[in-house]
C-alpha cells in the first residue's frame, strides 16, 4: 500500500478536531517563533513551486505570519456569515486559516497558476468546502466578499485598479480591508484602525461620507 494517504488522512483528521477556539488555543501555547512551521505542519503545506511570472507590479509569493492571520480574524472579528477573499493568496494559508478560525466562507484570488492548484488541492484533502480558490488577475478577477486581506501582493496600477473596484463595491455594502506591511491612507473612503501587530492595519469602509 502506498503511504502517501495516510499523511492526508491524519491531516484531515486533526483539521476536524481543530477549530475556532481549540485550534486558537493550541496554535498561541506554541511559542511565537513556533507557530508559523506548526501550522505549516498542521496543514500539511507544501513547497511552493518555482515563481512564474507575474502581472506588472506583482509581489511574488511570501506567506505572512500566522500571528498577522490571528490578529485579522480576532480584531476585526471575522464572523462565520462573512466572506474573507485573499488578494494574491499564494498557497492559501490566510484563506485556510481564516476559514478554520471563524468558520468564515474563504476565497484566494491569485496568478500563478502552479500555487493555486496546490491551494486547491490542500482545501480538498483537508474536506474544506468553504475554503476556494481561482486563478486570475485580481485586477480583472470578481471581487465578491465582505472582508478583503491583503499582504503587499501588487503595487502601481494594480493596486490602484483594485481599489477603485473595492470602493465601488463599498458603495453597495461596507466592507473591510485588512492590509499587511501596506498603507492605504490616501483612501478617503477608508477608516483606519491600529491593531496589537505593528505591520496590520485594519480598515473599514466610511458610508456616508463622499467618497
Ligand atoms: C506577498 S504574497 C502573499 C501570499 C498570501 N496572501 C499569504 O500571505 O500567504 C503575494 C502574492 O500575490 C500574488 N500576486 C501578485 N500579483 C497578482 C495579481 N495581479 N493578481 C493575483 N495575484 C497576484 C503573487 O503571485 C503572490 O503569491
Amino acid at each position: 500500500m502506498p503511504a502517501a494517504p495516510l499523511t492526508l488522512h491524519v491531516n484531515k483528521a486533526v483539521t476536524h478536531l481543530l477549530r475556532g477556539s481549540s485550534l486558537l488555543a493550541q496554535l498561541l501555547a506554541e511559542p511565537a517563533h513556533a507557530r508559523d512551521a506548526w501550522v505549516d505542519a498542521l496543514l500539511g503545506m507544501p513547497e511552493a513551486p518555482e515563481e512564474e511570472a507575474l502581472p506588472r507590479g506583482g509581489v511574488p509569493y511570501v506567506p505572512c505570519e500566522v500571528d498577522d492571520i490571528v490578529a485579522m480574524v480576532r480584531e476585526l472579528p471575522l464572523r462565520t456569515e462573512d466572506t474573507l477573499v485573499d488578494l494574491g493568496s499564494g498557497l492559501g494559508r490566510v484563506a485556510l486559516i481564516g476559514h478554520l478560525l471563524s468558520g468564515a466562507r474563504a476565497h484566494g484570488i491569485e496568478f500563478q497558476p502552479g500555487l493555486v492548484q496546490l491551494a486547491q488541492a490542500r482545501a480538498r484533502a483537508l474536506g474544506l468546502a468553504r475554503v476556494t480558490f481561482t486563478q486570475g488577475d485580481a485586477a480583472e478577477a470578481p471581487l465578491e466578499g465582505t472582508v478583503f486581506f491583503l499582504y503587499s501582493p501588487f503595487n502601481g496600477e494594480t493596486l490602484t485598479r483594485v481599489l477603485q473596484r473595492l470602493k465601488m463595491l463599498a458603495k453597495e455594502r461596507s466592507i473591510a480591508v485588512c492590509c499587511v506591511d501596506m498603507e492605504l491612507a490616501s483612501e478617503r473612503w477608508l477608516r483606519a484602525r491600529s491593531t496589537s501587530r505593528a505591520g496590520l492595519t485594519i480598515y473599514r469602509s466610511v458610508t456616508g461620507t463622499r467618497m
